[in-house]
């Protein structure tokens, strides 16, 4: 055997191996024209510039000016020798290289220590699930699990075990296989006494949770007492395998999943992790008790362009949800806050309302982050003490300002003026000088001005006629179904809407659906070229409705937009039958007097 890669072996792997495949598995591609765009993994971005030739089989960031083949990306992104990602490489296209492995392995970053770490940690893995599950040691653990509602499918499946109430069995089963015991306090699983230089097992009579990397190696545990020992969590150290700031919990079962949906589901515990997967939520991850690195975000938007955070609704998870949302809409990702009420954590609520409630009407109605920002600023103040409003109604007006689209800012000022009946226009001219307020700051470094206070004033509301309600019901229904776009249109029989603004909607909406297959109200709005209609229907969006719309109730707007019609009629016809009377008509007058009656019956 050779102790060199053949050069035609290597062109063999070339051909055989598509980039775009690998390079797939660590970046989100996505396909424009013939190639591929994704985020840049050699440096931090928000938009992408890394892109990847299938055609030419290379790859380049416009950004860093990182640039290679499938060969010298490996080698990048894994830190390993050419020979390596070969080797690599080809057991992916089962391509024999007829080389002698071990010369591999001495070109090896890894030295010998960090294996025995990790081959000490996989051990103990299986040993720890191997008690919980097993043994009469591990029942109380087993069945403190089971009671919290655990299953046994999820225990095999995030591997948990149980350590032993015991000061040196690991100490003991380990130097047995010979592992060095300065190696193994390295690796954070035993713990020197100062005294006398012996060794003590660091987890004791704890649930285990095996702390896996993104590869499924086993680089550290969380060990959680049994009822109340403190701590609650014992995590490993820090140590030259595992960095709390680089890792996410469940990440490596969880990529699958969160490269499928494009959405990661960001939680604070493992217990969360855990409940959530047994509800049917598989692309759940957590950070190891700590707050979101920028590491932790670089992962994540790697592989997904969307989170939803869905952490504790106490107190410290609120303001934990504000700070990572903050984080990550900075790094560019579409954000969505779920919340659970009464302070229960997501372990909890599944728990108490069981995995569909959890999936429909935690997960699935999750906050937009403006929406969440609604939410997190009324804490803890009375809006009804005129103080508490206009606090509240100015830190909100921030936050609008801080929106890029203009779409966006108008949607949410109509809904703060809607909300306290302030008027729209009054909303606006502080927001804007609330913008230029904060961008001049931005450019002199000073610290923030105070503004003006808020002119409130009782919106100037026009009474409308019924029919401008029905009309907005209608339009807010077919926005949410195409199904009901088409059942209005039907039902109409032809008429139009009363609002010439009303009817363009309509008209474009059922050109929207004739062109598209998906839907959604951000995709519409950015159909309709025109920005007054933009407005109305971004505000005709924020009406509150209901899911489902009856027949019935269809059919009752349907009428009242009808009738005005009619009315409008009766008032027409009414003035021809006045001028009637006057020429001294009677026939015609009559006639129209029967014809009027008619349209009125028929209201
Ligand atoms: N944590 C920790 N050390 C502690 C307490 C918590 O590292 N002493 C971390 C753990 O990663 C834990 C997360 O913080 O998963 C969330 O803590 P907490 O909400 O207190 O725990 P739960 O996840 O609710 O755990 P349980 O349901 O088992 O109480
Ligand atoms: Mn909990």
């Amino acid at each position: 055997m050779a102790d060199r890669i053949a050069e035609e072996k290597i062109d063999e792997v070339r051909q055989a191996v598509d980039i775009v495949e690998i390079i797939g598995d660590y970046v989100q591609l996505k396909k424009q024209g013939r190639n591929y765009f994704g985020l840049c993994p050699f440096h931090g971005e928000n938009s992408p510039s890394f892109s990847v030739s299938p055609d030419k089989q290379i790859f380049h960031c416009f950004g860093c000016g990182a640039g290679g083949n499938v060969f010298s990306f490996l080698m990048d992104i894994e830190g390993i020798s050419f020979q390596e990602a070969a080797v690599k490489l080809a057991a992916k296209v089962n391509i024999d290289l007829d080389l002698n492995l071990s010369s591999v392995h001495t070109e090896r970053k890894a030295s010998k220590e960090i294996q025995a770490m990790l081959d000490a940690h996989e051990l103990l893995r299986k040993f720890y699930h191997h008690l919980l599950v097993n043994t009469k040691e591990g029942q109380h653990a087993l069945e403190y699990l089971l009671e919290r509602g655990f299953t046994h499918e999820s225990i095999d499946k995030f591997q948990i075990g149980y350590s032993l109430n015991s000061w040196d069995f690991v100490v003991k089963f380990l130097s047995k296989r010979d592992y060095p015991p300065e190696w193994m306090e390295k690796a954070g699983i035993i713990i020197k006494r100062e005294k006398d230089g012996t060794y003590f097992d660091r987890f004791r009579d704890r649930i285990m949770f095996p702390i896996l990397d993104r590869h499924g190696n086993t680089i550290a545990f969380s060990g959680r007492s049994l009822g109340a020992g403190e701590p609650k969590y014992l995590n490993s150290p820090e140590t030259a395998i595992f960095h709390k700031s680089k890792t996410l919990y469940n990440f490596h079962q969880a990529k699958t999943s969160i490269k499928k949906l494009h959405q990661a589901v960001l939680f604070e515990g493992f217990a969360d992790v855990i409940a959530a997967d047994r509800a049917g939520v598989e692309n759940g991850i957590a950070t190891m008790g700590t707050a979101l690195t920028d590491d932790h975000i670089a992962i994540l938007r790697q592989n997904a362009d969307t989170i939803t955070i869905c952490y504790d609704s106490d107190n410290a998870g609120i303001e934990a949800a504000y700070r990572a949302g903050n984080l990550l809409t900075e790094a560019g990702f579409q954000l969505k806050v779920a919340v659970m009420p009464d302070g229960l954590d997501p372990d909890e609520y599944i728990k108490l309302y069981g995995p569909e409630k959890f999936q429909k009407e935690v997960i699935g109605a999750s906050h937009t982050w403006m929406g969440f920002k609604f939410l997190y600023f009324r804490r803890g103040k009375n809006l009804n003490n005129e103080g508490d409003r206009l606090s509240y109604i100015e830190e909100i007006i921030k936050e609008i300002s801080k929106l890029s689209k203009a779409v966006e800012r108008d949607h949410y000022l109509r809904q703060l003026a809607s909300e306290f009946s302030l008027s729209l226009d009054a909303l606006e001219q502080q927001q804007k000088q609330i913008y230029f307020a904060e961008k001049k700051n931005a450019a002199s470094g000073h610290t923030p001005v105070t503004h003006k206070p808020i002119i409130i004033q009782k919106p100037a509301k026009e009474l409308k006629p019924a029919f401008h309600k029905a009309e907005r019901c209608l339009i807010a229904h077919m926005l949410r179904s195409r199904d009901v776009a088409y059942k209005v249109q039907e039902l109409l029989q032809g008429n139009g809407f009363n609002m010439d603004e009303h009817q363009a909607i309509f008209t474009y909406l059922l050109g929207f659906y004739e062109d598209h297959l998906e839907s959604g109200p951000s995709a519409f709005l950015s159909y309709i070229q025109d920005e007054n209609l933009r407005r109305t229907v971004a505000d005709i969006e924020m009406m509150s409705i209901n899911d489902e719309v009856s027949n019935q109730e269809l059919m009752d707007y349907i009428k009242q937009v009808l009738n005005y019609k009619k009315l409008l009629k009766i008032k027409e016809k009414e003035v021809e039958q006045k001028e009637a009377e006057r020429q001294n008509d009677i026939l015609k007058a009559v006639a129209l007097g029967t014809e009027i009656m008619q349209l009125r019956k028929s209201l």
